[in-house]
């Protein structure tokens, strides 16, 4: 059976410079599944590949059944990827409240889309009227989250979501994370193994831009050459 997202033999990068070689990578229409490897394997790149905003080279990108690898991103996003970027996720000048109504249809709309962030991330109500670039780590990283939400993603791609977070405050994201993952797809991007093997259930290894190890997140995280992978 076709995955919910199905890429096969994948090529992308930038400009000349080859970052991914025949990736090929299944996502189930719901549930977690990481993307591990170390610094520079790789991961930013799949995920901007699959979003659209770095063309595919070569290969085959479908999600939902339809073939995306030529749509541009509005398309991808309104076809239901949601995308939390590892940096420049907010609008760092623009208040937590204006954050959330970018987007919206209208002013109604922007008040829904606050109280539905904020029935995620609680903590998010005392920030509204603050410039979101005055927000700590977790916190931006919580308006991040909340933002993709608001598009009803049914899959909703993560790039390093704990990355410059408190760690008191990791939990909680990792919480929500597992929660989101019941209903939806996600994908996981994560430096923390053992985070990202909580949210997941399946866990792919890219190694120098190739798929290096696969399989169920217990296997993976047991798999003696796993550590050789995520070395520096
Ligand atoms: N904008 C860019 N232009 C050229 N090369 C890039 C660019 N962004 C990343 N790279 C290179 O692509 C490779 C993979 O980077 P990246 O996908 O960001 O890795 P990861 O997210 O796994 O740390 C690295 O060698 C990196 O230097
Ligand atoms: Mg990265």
């Amino acid at each position: 059976m076709p995955e919910f997202l199905d890429i096969r033999h994948l090529d992308a990068g930038y400009g000349r410079s080859q970052v991914l070689f025949d990736v090929t990578l299944g996502i189930p229409w719901r549930g977690g599944v990481a993307v591990l490897g170390r610094n520079g394997a790789g991961k930013t790149t799949l995920m901007k590949t699959i979003v659209g905003e770095l063309p595919a080279w070569k290969g085959e990108v479908a999600f939902d059944g339809r073939d995306i690898s030529r749509s541009r991103t509005e398309q991808r996003v309104r076809a239901g990827i949601g995308y939390v970027p590892q940096e420049h996720s907010v609008f760092a000048r623009l208040s937590v409240r204006d954050n959330l109504a970018v987007g919206s249809l209208s002013n109604k709309d922007a008040g829904a889309a606050v109280d539905r962030v904020l029935a995620i991330f609680p903590k998010l109500g005392q920030r509204l009227d603050q410039p979101a670039g005055t927000l700590s780590g977790g916190e931006r990283k919580m308006l991040a989250i909340g933002r993709a939400m608001l598009g009803d993603p049914k899959l909703l791609l993560l790039d390093e979501p704990t990355e410059g977070v408190w760690i008191g405050v990791i939990e909680e994201i990792t919480e929500r994370l597992i929660e989101l993952a019941k209903d939806i797809a996600v994908i996981i991007v994560e430096q923390h193994l053992d985070l990202a093997l909580r949210v997941a259930d399946y866990a792919y290894v890219l190694d120098r831009g190739r798929v290096a190890l696969q399989g169920e997140a217990g296997d993976v995280r047991g798999n003696p050459e796993l550590l050789r992978y995520l070395a520096p």
